[in-house]
Formats: C-alpha cells, structure tokens, sequence
C-alpha cells in the first residue's frame, strides 16, 4: 500500500464507520468540537451499500465503540500506562476523548491516509492545551517503520503501551497483526477487535458480514482478503495473554433497555479482546 496512491479506497472506510457512530457515545467536549469540523462525505457512498443490506448495522458499530471505550478508560484509570497507539485510526474520536479525559497521557495515531488533516484538526481542537495526539503518516505493516516513526515522535519502547487496534485486523494478515504488538514492552495493553471466522455466526445472520466485508473490498478494489480471528486463537498466541473476549451479545447486555439485536454469541460477528504483553 502506498500512502500517495490515491486509487486505494480503504481511507473511506474509517468516514463510514464515524457515519455509523460518532460523537454521541463520548464524554468530552473536545470530542464535540473535533466531531464538527470533520467531512465525513468520502463514507456516504459505502454506508449507503452496508446499509441496504442490513438496516441495522450501526448497532454492531456503536456497540463496538462503546466496549473498547469502555475498557480503555479503565485501563487508563489504573494510572500505569500513559502511552497509547491506535494504529489504522483513521478519523476516529477515541484518541480525542482519550487525551482530554486523561491529560497526563500521549496518544500516537498511525494510518497510511490522512493524517495530516486529522492532526490540523486536532491541532485546531486542542490549541492553547498541553495535550499530546500525535498523527502519523505510516503503512502499519512496516513495524521498522512505525517503531521509528512513534520514537521520532517521543514514544518511550520501554515503558508499557495501550494498543489499541479497532477496525484494522480485517485488513491485514494474521501475521501483520501479530506485528502490532510484538514490538511492545511486556505488561502492555492490547485491546483487539476482529471479525469471527464466517462459519461460527449462526446460519440466520452468516449472510449479513460476508456481503458487508465483500461489498468493502469489491468498493476498496483492492487485492485484499478478509482476515478472521477467533478466541481459541487468541488464547494459544505466543507473547499475549487473554485477558478479556466480549461478543456483541455481551455488550448490548450491558445496556438495559435496549432493543436485543444479539440475542446470544453467535449472532454477533465482531467481538472484542483484551490482551497483556508478557515473555513468550
Ligand atoms: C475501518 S477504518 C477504521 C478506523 C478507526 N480505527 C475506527 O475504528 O473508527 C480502517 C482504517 O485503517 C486504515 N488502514 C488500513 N490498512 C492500513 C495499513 N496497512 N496501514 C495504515 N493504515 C491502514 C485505513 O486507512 C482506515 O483509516
């Protein structure tokens, strides 16, 4: 992937998602304010196709938001890390929220696309503070490359780091992913979500993520073939230890009142795992 070429399409995807779900789930008022000066007219088209095949996607989006919000503010409560990496953040909000709860903290944003507008954005967001988000223009495939790229911007790789890495592990291989966190320091973080291999969501709902994900690459054009990631697979990584997995249905249990679009795990797709960097 080359961060110039234009032709690639994968960019869209992180304004689809904020068209999904935005402001609405956070707390602070930078969020608001970034939330305004976005354009999120490049995810218009792709909504439009997710959408028509199945009307309530944003749930499965809102839900996944509300979780990793979730467990990265009580991670970041704990006062121990006060670094975080998002790789493949695209336009999202949850770098924003995350340094204005949390001042003492830096946030190191990595995407191959745009981020040179994000971070006039946030310059704009944050003018006159002293928090630190930091957009950086890198494919995170190259870890080389990142791991200068994070320490030319004042990452410490020997302190622990939450990683946090929404939406992304789709596309990239399993390999690919695996890099992400390798290079971190033991005792850190890593909050995953990953799309569940087809054949475990439950024949009435296997439909819905195949056309989404297929509908995605055919419109990103790209050679690209789905990843899938599954607990077991998780629990038997080398270097990571499980410490958390959240189906859909877990998180919409979370929230009383709420119409159940996931009754049970396997009418879910996504889910939602916490890990711990420890010795192989
Ligand atoms: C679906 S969006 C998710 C954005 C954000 N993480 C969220 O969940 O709201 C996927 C993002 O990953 C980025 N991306 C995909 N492959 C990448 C790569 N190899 N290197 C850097 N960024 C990548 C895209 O540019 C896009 O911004």
């Amino acid at each position: 992937m080359s961060a110039s070429n234009p032709a690639n399409q994968i960019a869209d995807t992180s304004a689809l998602v904020l068209l999904w779900c935005g402001a609405e789930i956070y707390d602070s008022s930078a969020v608001q304010r970034y939330a305004q000066m976005l354009d999120l007219s490049r995810g218009e088209e792709l909504f439009a196709i997710c959408n028509d095949i199945w009307p309530h996607y944003e749930s499965v989006i809102r839900f996944r938001k509300i979780c990793i919000q979730k467990e990265a503010k009580s991670i970041l409560s704990q006062g121990d890390i006060r670094q975080v990496i998002i790789p493949g953040a695209g336009f999202s909000m949850l770098g924003v929220e995350l340094v204005d709860l949390f001042p003492n903290i830096k946030v190191y944003e990595l995407d191959a696309y745009q981020m040179q507008e994000k971070q006039a954005i946030v310059n704009n967001v944050f003018a006159s503070t002293d928090r630190e988000l930091c957009c950086m223009t890198v494919d995170v495939r190259e870890t080389e490359e990142c791991c200068k790229s994070l320490a030319a911007a004042g990452w410490d790789s020997h302190e622990p780091s939450l990683m946090i890495i929404e939406g992304l592990t789709y596309y990239l291989t399993k390999e690919s992913v695996r890099r992400q966190w390798q290079h971190l320091p033991e005792k850190s973080k890593i909050i995953v979500e990953y799309l569940v291999p087809y054949e475990q969501v439950n024949g009435n709902r296997r439909a819905i993520p195949k056309l989404v994900f297929d509908a995605i690459m055919n419109y990103c054009s790209g050679d690209l073939e789905v990843s899938h990631w599954s607990e077991d697979e998780l629990k038997r990584e080398v270097g990571v230890q499980l410490d958390f997995c959240h189906s859909l249905s877990d998180i919409e249990s979370w929230m009383a009142g709420e119409r159940r679009f996931f009754t049970e795990r396997h009418e879910g797709w996504i889910e939602i795992a916490g890990l711990t960097r420890c010795t192989p």
